[in-house]
């Protein structure tokens, strides 16, 4: 009797404690840990001491990119549907296609403001590629994802959608 008793109690106790137990054992992460880059993991790190060839842009504020950065990029055709494109992609989640908010996302996460709204008219273009670079008070930064150039060609598009 004492037996079915203690069998009893080991059952409950095994599968509380023992079951969790089992997966911190070194094997049963194998097929996890392995050298593949895994999505929205960061590919290989560039080797120490080294410069990609087209550069290296330096860290710098969004609000220090407002006063000193020119665009670069001339507002053409191939740059406007190269900006849509990448706007669509990245940013109308939570902008919405027309700049004007209400994407997906906004109901969501903090509803992001119009952007065609006067006082966004006004930042310049630095400002706005350092918004894109760093993010903003609560908007993620997108310097991991987009270029130097895609970040100037969405800037154009969203002023053509300002109409400025
Ligand atoms: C996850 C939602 C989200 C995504 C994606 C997003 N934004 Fe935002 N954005 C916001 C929110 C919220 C604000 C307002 C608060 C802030 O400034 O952080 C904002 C603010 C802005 C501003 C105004 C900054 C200012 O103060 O002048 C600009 C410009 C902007 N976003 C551009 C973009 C662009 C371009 C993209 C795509 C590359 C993008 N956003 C992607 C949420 C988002």
């Amino acid at each position: 009797m004492w037996r079915l008793k203690l069998f009893r109690l080991l059952v409950p106790a095994f599968l509380l404690f023992g079951v969790s137990l089992a997966y911190g054992w070194p094997w049963s992460r194998d097929m996890k840990d392995q050298p593949s880059i895994k999505p929205q993991e960061a590919p290989r790190q560039p080797p120490a001491n080294t410069v990609p060839r087209d550069g290296w842009e330096r860290p710098i504020s969004r609000e220090e990119a407002g006063q000193r950065l020119k665009n670069p990029v001339k507002a053409t055709e191939a740059s406007l549907q190269n900006g849509k494109k990448l706007f669509e992609i990245y940013c109308a989640l939570c902008h919405g296609p027309d700049a004007k908010g209400m994407g997906p996302v906004s109901t969501k996460f903090i509803p992001p403001p119009d952007l065609t709204l006067p006082v966004f008219k006004e930042r310049t273009d630095g400002f706005l590629y350092g918004t894109i670079r760093n993010g903003g008070a609560l908007m993620p930064p997108y310097g991991e994802v987009l270029s130097s150039r895609e970040r100037w060609d969405i800037v154009n598009y969203l002023r053509s959608v300002q109409g400025r």
